[in-house]
């Protein structure tokens, strides 16, 4: 139920790291896209991988401080008219996004730790031939769903703010 009380929008620092998660998603995974076909024998594979691996790792940081802010500020009362099916749908797919993310970053790091690339790209040793282990499998799996789920998102936000017209975009922006 909407409380009286509850503010109009989402607080700026939710708003600031929302947007940036968005962006920071869009890179790593064009990054992932463009390097896996590289071979794990190709040097030039290392700076994509490396950038891929930090901004990875960036986003799994921002994770857990918007679950602590998600704690921490009041939620914005429910969207005007928004009937109690598409409510619940909403809020399964923002938890669900964030168990992705979560998903995502984990088994990356799994699957750094378990083909020992961060030995390799900073002691100098070489890469593994493949990165055939379950993290990785795991990694694969999740990325297209990942995408879609966020197709899903982003269509939903729009379906908001151009046919019902509810200005729905409003609430993960700035203002009073
Ligand atoms: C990687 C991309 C994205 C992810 C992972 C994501 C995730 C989320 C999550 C988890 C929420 C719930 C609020 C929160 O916990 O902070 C949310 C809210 C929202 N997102 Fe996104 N988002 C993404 C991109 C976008 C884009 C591109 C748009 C607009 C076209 C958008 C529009 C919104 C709006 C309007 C809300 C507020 C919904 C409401 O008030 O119920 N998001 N997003
Ligand atoms: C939310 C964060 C992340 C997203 C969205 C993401 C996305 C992707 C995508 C789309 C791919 C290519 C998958 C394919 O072959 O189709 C990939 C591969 C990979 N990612 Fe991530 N990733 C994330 C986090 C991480 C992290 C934190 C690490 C390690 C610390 C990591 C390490 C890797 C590695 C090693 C590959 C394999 C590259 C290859 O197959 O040659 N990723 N990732």
């Amino acid at each position: 139920m909407s409380q009286p009380s509850a503010p109009f929008r989402y607080h700026s620092l939710q708003v600031t790291f929302h947007w940036l998660t968005a962006l920071l998603i869009f890179v790593t995974y064009v990054i992932g896209k463009v390097m896996s076909p590289i071979s794990n024998q190709d040097a030039s594979k290392i700076a994509p991988l490396t950038v891929h691996m930090l901004i990875g790792i960036l986003i799994l940081l921002i994770l857990v401080i918007r679950f602590i802010a998600l704690m921490k500020f009041p939620r914005p009362a429910r969207a005007a008219n928004e009937n109690m099916f598409l409510y619940r749908l909403a809020k399964s797919v923002h938890h669900t996004l964030y168990l992705f993310i979560f998903i995502m970053s984990v088994s990356g790091l799994a699957l750094a730790v378990r083909a020992k690339i961060l030995q390799a790209i900073f002691g100098g040793g070489a890469l593994p031939e493949d990165f055939n282990y379950l993290p990785h499998a795991v990694h694969d799996f999740l990325a297209p769903l990942l995408l879609m789920l966020i197709l899903l998102h982003i269509g939903a936000a729009f379906y908001h703010q151009f046919i019902v017209k509810d200005n729905l975009l409003a609430r993960m922006g700035y203002g009073k």
